[in-house]
């Protein structure tokens, strides 16, 4: 197996919020040790079915709060990992959190266990818009949540927003975008408001609803101005990072790489399968190696999910690498579409590499529609 980075998924979270339709429960707290056994077992079984051979680069703990639970909770998992397949010295070892469950002692429990990287959600710093979303902190507790991290010695720092909230403006997004970069975050990820879920938001009185699609490109507009006049390279359509400081592990999936994943919905990548574990707590603790879902990837899949995948990078796919990697020669793949992709100026060829334009990263689902 060619995986080297692990995904685990921690559940646990202090409070839910209505936009978040990933598998996160709160008042499950008094299970968190239990799960945690739960996930070492699953490690231990999957492992013995499909040895790692090599120590793991990167490892994610997201969720969920993994920063809300026990760390010593946490660290079973760790030692787990530690003891096979093993952790790189150097490996990348994000831990997810919010403004409101981190403290110094934590942050000292996860220095302990080797967390390096850690990523705390913010997603707007106007009372009006995290109100409306059902969040659980205010832009004071943001703020403080960002200073406590600072002050306990977190170095590598990622934020969290997301655009296109109920009630937001150009203005109101500029303002909370300039207020976190301040802060001089190692890593930016911002997100427009995903409502695909089951979702159940509420308006601020007298607010036109979702801001529009030109306001979201506008707002997409702000984001990437203000990244770049703050250091922040954007290196993915959503992700801003202080050179050297790009997310290691999510580089891995937006790489098409294959990837470990342990817990409670987890998806993963392993031997040209990608399958997800059962998404309900009580079945997966039950049956923690039941697979909810399970897809053979075959080759020509293999090839479209590294085109969809990749052109999400700003320096796009590399002809040469591509070519060597799957077999394909994009050029010729694409020579009827791409004539009209790139003189309409979605796409462009330059440096041996194909990548989206700033334009063409705004209707990117239409220019991926064309290729794939
Ligand atoms: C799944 S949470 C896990 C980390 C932590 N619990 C938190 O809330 O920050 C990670 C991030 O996903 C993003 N997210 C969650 N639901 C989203 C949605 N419906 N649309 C856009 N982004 C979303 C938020 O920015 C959130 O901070
Ligand atoms: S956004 Fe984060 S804190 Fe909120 S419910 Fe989802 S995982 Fe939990």
């Amino acid at each position: 197996m060619t995986a080297r980075s692990a995904y685990i998924h921690i559940p646990f979270c202090a409070h839910k919020c209505d936009f978040c339709d990933f598998a996160a429960f709160a008042g499950l707290d008094h299970m968190s040790e239990a799960y945690c056994r739960t996930v070492v077992q699953e490690i231990d079984r999957r492992l013995q079915d499909t040895p790692v051979k090599e120590p793991l680069k990167t490892v994610f703990y997201g969720g969920g709060t993994p920063g809300y639970i026990d760390p010593a909770h946490l660290n079973l998992i760790h030692e787990k990992l530690k003891e096979s397949p093993g952790i790189a010295i150097d490996a990348e070892v994000t831990l997810e959190t919010t403004p409101l469950t981190i403290t110094e002692e934590k942050v000292h429990q996860w220095f302990e266990m080797g967390i390096n990287r850690v990523s705390m959600g913010i997603e707007s710093l106007q009372d009006s818009e995290l109100k409306a979303i059902g969040r659980d902190h205010d832009s004071h507790s943001a703020i403080a949540g960002i200073k406590r991290a600072r002050t306990a010695g977190i170095k590598n720092l990622a934020l969290d927003l997301i655009y296109g909230l109920p009630g937001q403006t150009r203005s109101s997004w500029k303002d909370t975008l300039d207020h976190l970069l301040s802060f001089e975050p190692n890593h930016l990820s911002a997100y427009g408001l995903n409502i695909t879920g089951s979702l159940k938001l509420h308006f601020p009185a007298g607010s036109i609803a979702y801001p529009d699609d030109d306001a979201f490109v506008d707002m997409y507009d702000v984001l990437v101005d203000g990244c770049k006049q703050a250091g922040l390279e954007q290196y993915e359509i959503s992700n801003f990072a202080r050179p050297g400081c790009e997310s290691r592990h999510n580089l891995c999936y937006w790489r098409n790489d294959e990837y470990l994943a342990f817990g409670v919905g987890a998806h993963r990548y392993v031997n040209g399968v990608r399958s997800a574990n059962l998404r309900s707590f009580n079945r997966y603790m039950r049956d923690y190696l039941c697979d909810e879902t399970t897809e053979t990837i075959d080759d020509e899949r293999r090839t479209s999910d590294a085109i969809m995948l990749g052109l999400r990078l700003r320096n796009g796919l590399n002809l040469l690498q591509f070519q060597a990697r799957y077999g394909v020669d994009l050029m010729h793949r694409f020579a009827a579409k791409l004539p009209t992709l790139t003189d309409g100026g979605f796409l462009e060829v330059s440096d041996g590499a194909l990548r989206l334009t700033r334009k063409g990263i705004m209707v990117s689902n239409s220019v991926l529609g064309e290729l794939i």
